[in-house]
């Protein structure tokens, strides 16, 4: 159904129609499909999985980007994701880059984008997360947070900006991320350094624990692009500052198809090099989320045997359609 859907329908119309299009059915479709839902993740103990003191109805969750706004959160659960990132959300709200921004690279099974982080801003991101926590449905579903930078502030004021952002939105996150990994937004990536990401993390920790009674978890996502010895670096001060994991990876830009970052596929074999690496260098002390090209209940179980705990999906998503969801949650319950 779903693929002759894609086929017909949405590969018709340009991609990020076809997203919105998409984000909308989850939005408005979503309490229908809860009912209907033939997979009811919560009633699966087998598939249950304890990270960073959450308990995690399964391990496949969708990746930030989806749902940049938290408008769908309800609909995207039902479709059988166990955990749902919002975001990125940035301190003020921003249009992003000019369209188009984004493509499919269908080849590769793959998207390209250069979004450059459109959304409504940390406030009225806010507004709406208190009124999903206040409905039944909106406070089961496990939420991620996950914060930029504005694209207008100052690489040397950074900090401050995270940190709005985790004052505000904190409290309705059962984790959140600091991304330093887009490639469309000038200057992010260089976030990654040690010295520009301490100060970051350090501030984004203490407006949490400021703005909440209870100590949220806090990861960082990185790039796939980083060379190993920086992964290393981002590992060890993630244990330094007592951070709670890492989700490796974002988009990659070593590719030759044209402007922003490349998804799907093409990441996936970087995406399990990070991985491992990060495992290897954390142990057991970091939760490692792992996500890049899963494509395959394969490749789902080869992000779980290279060290995550958990997974994401989002290009996987839009070409295998939401009962493949459920599937890899299935497929991934027996595992580690
Ligand atoms: C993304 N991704 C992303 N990541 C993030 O941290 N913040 C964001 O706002 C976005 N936006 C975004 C838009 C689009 C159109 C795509 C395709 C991707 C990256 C995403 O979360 C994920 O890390 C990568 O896409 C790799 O996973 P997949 O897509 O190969 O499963």
């Amino acid at each position: 159904m779903y693929r002759l859907f894609y086929d017909h329908v949405l590969t018709r119309v340009d991609a990020e129609k076809a997203h919105l299009f998409g984000v909308g059915a989850f939005r408005w479709g979503g309490w229908a499909f809860r009912l209907a839902r033939s997979v009811n993740l919560t009633r699966q103990p087998s598939y249950r999985v304890q990270a960073m003191g959450i308990d995690f109805p399964g391990r496949v969750g969708l990746a930030a980007g989806m749902d940049k706004n938290a408008e769908a959160v309800v609909g995207l659960a039902a479709a059988g994701f166990a955990f749902v990132e919002i975001g990125t959300v940035t301190a003020q709200g921003q249009p992003g880059n000019d369209k188009p921004r984004s493509w499919r690279e269908r080849d590769v099974r793959g998207l390209r984008n250069r979004m450059g982080f459109n959304n409504d801003g940390a406030d009225a991101v806010a507004a709406r997360l208190a009124r999903l926590r206040r409905t039944r449905a909106g406070n089961e579903v496990v939420l991620g947070v996950n914060i930029g930078k504005t694209k207008v502030t100052p690489a040397d004021e950074a900090a401050e900006d995270y940190a709005y952002s985790a004052r505000a939105l904190a409290r309705y996150a059962d984790y959140l991320v600091v991304n330093v990994s887009s490639p469309n937004t000038p200057g992010l990536r260089d976030l990654q350094s040690t010295e520009a990401l301490r100060p970051i993390l350090a501030a984004v920790r203490q407006a949490a624990d400021e703005s909440t009674t209870t100590r949220v978890p806090l990861l960082v996502k990185i790039a796939p692009d980083l060379a190993d010895e920086d992964v290393d670096s981002v590992a060890d001060l993630a244990l330094e500052l007592g951070l709670d994991g890492i989700i490796a990876t974002n988009t990659t830009i070593a590719h030759e198809r044209g402007e922003g970052g490349l998804s799907g596929p093409p990441v996936h074999a970087r995406a399990l090099e990070v991985v491992s690496r990060l495992r290897e260098r954390a142990g057991e002390q970091l939760t490692i989320i792992g996500v890049g090209g899963i494509d395959s209940l394969a490749d789902g179980r080869a992000m779980v045997a290279a060290g995550a705990r958990l997974v994401q999906v989002y290009t996987g998503f839009v070409y295998n359609g939401p009962g493949w969801v459920a599937k890899l949650n299935a497929s991934l319950g027996d595992e580690g």
